[in-house]
Order: structure tokens, then C-alpha cells, then sequence
């Protein structure tokens, strides 16, 4: 019986349920046959990427040690664990074009030839944002501001460039990363300055225009606050209305231990799937430490100084911190369970503890503990915990069936 849940399984993934390259929108329920005869012969599924198959693919970002696998610990998890990965600096605007007239793909070249080795779904990150892009974008060879005209020139060849060279390879793009201020306005980035408003609708034309099969998301962080999720739909709203390809909202998940909670997170992910786009968790990841600045936000200029009681688990975390990490995780991956339908994909902001940028965000040198694989690249309770939630699939469907 197994063998043949398998085998409907796969075919079902190859021909039919997973129509898109990213997710499935079928009900999966060969998956979920596979997954029931699985558990009810009392074997856990034994990967990430195994147990959520069907419902959603589950991936990470990287950094070039382990895509040029200089990291062997960290390689061994990447290629068991998860099917999509996503670029954690390489494909920025600072990495592939730092120059005005040089573009450096060394390095984004060998993370695509990673995901193309291991056979994962690739993410490029980002097109289009505020951060990690040169001042010089911005300016004339003189220093002065550029025109509304030059601009969007200069983002145009950027997007051609860089998504013309890997068409058909990468499969799903952040065309615009963090264009909105925590109010849901626009916030006054030089792009939005310079260009206005339609800087978003030309970047997702001109990214379409360079590979008309990539998925495209607009992406973003605390889009679960009320006041920024409007904003975000309303984007989108507009977006769709003037002709754009949109595929996706990506819902960066930097989540903390006690918020957002459950029901914020299924209202957020419901908002975006009433679109008729897909929902990405983009970069998840759970911050354990005390916040030393206000606001919940991943900012990355927001920075603070930190004192002993704000880096309190320097020598590793609490048993019970642990449990909670865990719970946190099973809640959260509850709700994305629970939304499988209309989710593409799970990825989570690096691969082990040691490896996150939480560790040096808002306060450089702390010791955080935000994924599901130690420093030693061991699981952590909240590795089980997720594995764990998958089984909540056949716990749905089984009520679905009229149970
Ligand atoms: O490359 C330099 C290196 O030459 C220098 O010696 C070193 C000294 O600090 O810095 C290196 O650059 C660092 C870069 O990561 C590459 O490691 C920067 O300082 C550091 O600020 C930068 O942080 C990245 C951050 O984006 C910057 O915005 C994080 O790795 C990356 O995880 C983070 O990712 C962002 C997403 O792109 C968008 N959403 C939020 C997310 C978390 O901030």
C-alpha cells in the first residue's frame, strides 16, 4: 500500500497536482495518502522537504560558503533538507552590479549552478530595494540626482541583465523588496523619489519582459501589521489592475517568540490569497532575544547597543526557551498547513543557528537561536516540532472528508 501511495504520490506531483513550478493547487490527496500510510506504519517522515511535499516546497536562504560548498555541515542539511533556496546576499544590486558598467555574476552564477545541482527550485533576491544598492544608482557621472528618465533606464538594463541571464533557470524572482513605510504608505526611498509611484509597475514589467515564465513577487517584511498589510493589498490591488504579472506576496515571517500570533498570521496569509496570488513565507525566522529597539521591524538601519540582559543565552539556551521555540514554530507552521492551498513555499533566513543575521540585528555580537538547526548543525526540538505540524495535512483532510 505504501509503494502505491508513493507511486500515485510522485505521479500526481510530476502530471498533475503541481501544475506550477512552485506549488501545488490541486488537493494533494495522493500526497496526503503517502503521508497517512506513512505515519499510520509509525515512520516519521524523515525531512523537511519529504514531509511538507505536496503541500508546500520548504527552503533556505544561503550564503556563498555554502553554495560554493566550502561548508560541509551546513551543505549536508541544505541538500536533505529543503528544495528551494534562495540567494542570502549574492544576487543583490551590490553583488552582481557594482560598478556602472560592470556586472560581476561570479558569485550568483555559482549559486545558481548550486540549486541546478541539488535540483532545487531557485529564488533570485532582489531586483529592486532600498538597501545593498550603490549610491551611484542614483546620480550622474557629475553627482547630481538622476532624472525620472535615466532611472528607470538604469533599472531596466539592470533587470534585463540580470534576469535575461538566468531566464529559465531561476525560477521565481523579488522583483521589489520593503517599497512601504510600517503605515503602509509608500516609503521615500531614492526609487520612489526619483521615479514615483510607478516604480514598482515598471519593475515588474520590465523583469516579466526578461523572463515571461519566472514567478514574480513583491516582497516585504511585517506585512501582518494591520496599517502596513492595507498598503501591501492595495499595491497589489493596483498592480494587477494595470496589467502586471504578479505571482506572489512574499511574507518575510522575521517573526518573534510571542507575536504575531496565530490568527493575525492566517488573516495575513488569507488577505494576500484573496488577491488570487500565491503566498510565500520568504524568510522565516524566530527572534528569542529581547528587542533592543522599539519596534518589531527588520530594518536593517535600525541598529541599537546592547547590555548583558539583552544577550542573556551566550552559553545556550534554556530547556524551557527550547520548548518554546518549539511550540512557536508548531503554531506558526499550523497555520501555513492549514493554508496549504494557497501557499507556494516555506523558506526559512539561513540554515543554522550560527549562520543567521538575528545575530547581529538590531544589536551586532549576540547569541541568537532564530532556526531549526543548532550551531553544531544538530535538529532542534523545533526541527521535530515542524516535522510534527505536516501530519495536521491529513488531520484536515480527514475532517474534510465529512469525518
Ligand atoms: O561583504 C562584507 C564584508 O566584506 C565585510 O567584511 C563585512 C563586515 O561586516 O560585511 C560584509 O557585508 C555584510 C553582508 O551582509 C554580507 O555578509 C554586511 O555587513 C551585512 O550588513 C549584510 O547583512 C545582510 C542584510 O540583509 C543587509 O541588508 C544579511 O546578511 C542578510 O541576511 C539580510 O537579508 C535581509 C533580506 O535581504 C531582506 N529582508 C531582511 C533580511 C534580513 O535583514
Amino acid at each position: 500500500m505504501l509503494r502505491s501511495a508513493l507511486r500515485s504520490f510522485k505521479k500526481n506531483a510530476q502530471h498533475g497536482g503541481c501544475v506550477r513550478r512552485s506549488y501545488c493547487v490541486a488537493p494533494c490527496g495522493a500526497a496526503l495518502a503517502f503521508l497517512a500510510v506513512s505515519f499510520a506504519q509509525g515512520q516519521t517522515a524523515p525531512t523537511l522537504k519529504d514531509a511538507y511535499r505536496g503541500l508546500f516546497r520548504i527552503g533556505t536562504a544561503v550564503n556563498a560558503a555554502q553554495f560554493e560548498e566550502r561548508d560541509g555541515r551546513g551543505d549536508a542539511i541544505i541538500e536533505a533538507q529543503f528544495n528551494t533556496i534562495s540567494p542570502e546576499n549574492a544576487l543583490k544590486w551590490q553583488s552582481v552590479h557594482p560598478r556602472p558598467d560592470s556586472y560581476n555574476f561570479d558569485l550568483s552564477d555559482r549559486y545558481v549552478a548550486f540549486g541546478e545541482r541539488y535540483k532545487m527550485f531557485i529564488v533570485g533576491h532582489c531586483l529592486v530595494w532600498h538597501s545593498q544598492v550603490p549610491q551611484w544608482v542614483f546620480r550622474d557621472v557629475e553627482g547630481k540626482t538622476l532624472t525620472r528618465e535615466a532611472l528607470l533606464e538604469r533599472m531596466h538594463d539592470h533587470i534585463r541583465t540580470v534576469v535575461g541571464r538566468y531566464k529559465g533557470r531561476i525560477g521565481g524572482w523579488d522583483v521589489v523588496n520593503e517599497a512601504l513605510s510600517e503605515d503602509g504608505t509608500m516609503r521615500p526611498s531614492p526609487w520612489y523619489k526619483i521615479i514615483g509611484d510607478d516604480y514598482i509597475l515598471k519593475a515588474f514589467q520590465f523583469a516579466h519582459e526578461a523572463d515571461p515564465s519566472a514567478e514574480l513577487y513583491y516582497n516585504d517584511y511585517s506585512l501582518e501589521n494591520v496599517a502596513k498589510r492595507k498598503g501591501a493589498v492595495a499595491l497589489i490591488r493596483k498592480l494587477k489592475a494595470a496589467g502586471a504579472t504578479i505571482t506572489g506576496a512574499g511574507l518575510q515571517g522575521h517573526v518573534r517568540i510571542d507575536r504575531p500570533d496565530a490568527q493575525t498570521e492566517a488573516e495575513t496569509i488569507e488577505a494576500f490569497a484573496a488577491l488570487g496570488i500565491r503566498v510565500n513565507i520568504s524568510e522565516l525566522d524566530v527572534d528569542v532575544l529581547p528587542r533592543t529597539i522599539r519596534t518589531d521591524s527588520a530594518d536593517v538601519s535600525e541598529t541599537a547597543t546592547g547590555t548583558a540582559q539583552s544577550n542573556p543565552y551566550t552559553s545556550g539556551l534554556t530547556e524551557e526557551m527550547q520548548q518554546r521555540l518549539a511550540k512557536r514554530y508548531a503554531e506558526l507552521f499550523g497555520v501555513f498547513v492549514q493554508h496549504h492551498r494557497v501557499m507556494g513555499r516555506v523558506t526559512f533566513w539561513g540554515v543554522t543557528d550560527g549562520d543567521s543575521w538575528l545575530n547581529n540585528f538590531p544589536t551586532r555580537g549576540r547569541t541568537n537561536y532564530p532556526l531549526l538547526f543548532d550551531r553544531d548543525g544538530k535538529p532542534k526540538p523545533a526541527f521535530a516540532a515542524v516535522l510534527e505540524e505536516a501530519k495536521t495535512a491529513l488531520r484536515l483532510s480527514w475532517r474534510g472528508a465529512g469525518n
